[in-house]
């Protein structure tokens, strides 16, 4: 089974940085479009293959870790967002605010796992608002852009709505690596 081509030129077309992993076999990445690349330094040439767990480097993010592997494993949670100190290509850290959902197929097993990376780093309130608008708009717009295959995106849009908490803990990590750094 491979990625439906027309959600390729969807995720290639939108202004958000978007990965999207295998299920199986430790969640290799099969495609980045243009924006991540931009954001994290990576080609998508260089991680196809790998793990994404490479951004973090020697960053140890123990709770959010745990609870994104919670979230691969189990079929029923449908989405999350989390904060994770991560390293461009270049070692700058920034703060990561990671929103990842499901690709299912018609018996509702997950085959592939979609995730979308914001660096709240540098963030003014209006940029973070801008990114949750076009966040929302991109999860509103897939199905259509699936019409006719048999995967569906896992519901995900009272995670986007319901973030306050998860942007306060980035905020926080976000003074910890601004403070590591003076
Ligand atoms: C599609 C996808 C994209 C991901 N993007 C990132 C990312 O940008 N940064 C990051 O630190 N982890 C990312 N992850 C999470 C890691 O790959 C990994 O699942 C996480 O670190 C928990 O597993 P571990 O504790 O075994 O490392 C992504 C995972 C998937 C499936």
């Amino acid at each position: 089974m491979s990625l439906p081509q027309p959600l390729i030129q969807y995720c290639d077309s939108t202004n958000i940085a978007i990965s999207i992993a295998d299920h199986k076999n430790d969640t290799p990445l099969i495609y980045v479009n243009q924006k991540f690349e931009s954001l994290t330094g990576h080609s998508g040439n260089a991680l196809y293959g790998k793990n994404c767990r490479i951004l973090q480097n020697k960053s140890k993010n123990i709770q959010n870790r745990q609870k994104i592997r919670k979230f691969i494993s189990d079929n029923s949670i449908d989405s999350i967002r989390v904060p994770l100190i991560n390293f461009k290509k270049n070692g700058t850290p920034f703060v990561n605010l990671l929103f990842m959902s499901k690709l299912k197929d018609c018996l509702s097993n997950t085959q592939y796992l979609f995730a979308s990376q914001f660096d709240i780093s540098n963030t003014y309130p209006d940029i973070l608002s801008q990114y949750e608008h076009n966040l929302e708009t991109t999860l509103t717009e897939i199905p259509s852009a699936m019409t006719g295959n048999t995967f569906s995106l896992s519901g995900s849009l009272p995670v986007i709505a319901n973030a306050t908490a998860t942007i306060a803990q980035a905020k926080v990590m976000l003074d910890q690596i601004d403070a590591s750094f003076i």
